[in-house]
């Protein structure tokens, strides 16, 4: 995707840092970077707010994020938002994440209009609460004309439901005899996949220092890189972004080849 070198620089003058934006190489950026939102119980517990408190400094967090990701000029940037597991918290916190989800989808998209970004969701939204899913709703509607990134947000998300539920759009296919079980292989899969049509990650970033992927696009990072940071998410800034682009462009991917 195109990017304007001088709203990029004057993005990164706009604020205080401890790296060069001159340390990034513009010719080598990711297409796709993905990450795992996590951290932001722990920063309101550190301050001895409530976890709620966290969720809403981490949507601070991710405005920036997006932003510095269109400036950048990624194609598409993805996060993982709530797992198929979160709804074991507690009712309490299920409901703030819920309306806050629906809320900030509201208000940024004055945001995603001026950027051009268009959303896209990882999930199973029928499960979510009938507020939040008309929100999102209205968000891919009106995004669905914007030619920039994709932002695409992973709320009720889980890779082995996604598997699962490829599987079974798969099975019907060979039941209704379109399709001959002994015939399928990976791109039939990526086709009933939440992100069908996307490039994979090719940075997987997690934050909070965790060293798992919590059940997060297990097919898709098949050959992303990882980048995890002990910041916390709610902390996590456009120069905490930079860093991990500057970490990924120092590896060498070779997709099982050999070194070059
Ligand atoms: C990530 O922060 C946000 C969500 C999972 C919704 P957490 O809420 O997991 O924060 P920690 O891991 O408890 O600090
Ligand atoms: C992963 O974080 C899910 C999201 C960031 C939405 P969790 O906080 O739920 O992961 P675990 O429980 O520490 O593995
Ligand atoms: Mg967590």
């Amino acid at each position: 995707m195109q990017f304007d070198k001088a709203k990029l620089a004057a993005f990164y003058r706009d604020a205080l840092g401890d790296i060069s934006l001159d340390a990034l190489d513009m010719s080598r950026m990711p297409a796709h970077v993905s990450i795992i939102m996590d951290g932001n119980g722990r920063w309101a517990q550190a301050r001895g707010l409530e976890r709620s408190q966290g969720h809403l400094a981490g949507v601070a967090s991710l405005r920036e994020t997006v932003t510095t990701a269109v400036r950048l000029g990624l194609d598409v940037l993805s996060v993982y938002a709530f797992s198929t597991e979160n709804w074991n918290r507690s009712q309490k916190e299920v409901t703030f994440l819920m309306q806050l989800f629906a809320e900030t989808l509201l208000n940024e998209l004055p945001l995603f209009h001026q950027e051009q970004v268009k959303l896209r969701f990882f999930g199973d939204l029928e499960a979510l609460p009938q507020k939040t899913q008309e929100t999102f709703k209205q968000g891919l509607a009106e995004t669905a004309n914007n030619t920039g990134m994709v932002f695409a947000l992973a709320v009720n998300y889980g890779a082995r439901a996604e598997l699962a539920r490829a599987a079974a759009l798969l099975a019907a296919e060979a039941k209704a005899g379109s399709i001959d079980p002994a015939s399928i292989g990976p791109a039939d899969v990526e086709k009933y996949l939440y992100t069908a049509g996307l490039p994979d990650p090719d940075l997987l970033i997690r934050t909070s220092g965790e060293l798992r992927l919590s059940n997060y696009l297990l097919w898709q990072i098949a050959y992303s890189e990882m980048y995890v940071t002990p910041t916390l998410w709610p902390d996590f800034t456009r120069w905490d972004f930079l860093r991990a682009l500057v970490a990924f462009q120092a590896r060498e991917r070779r997709f099982g080849g050999v070194a070059s």
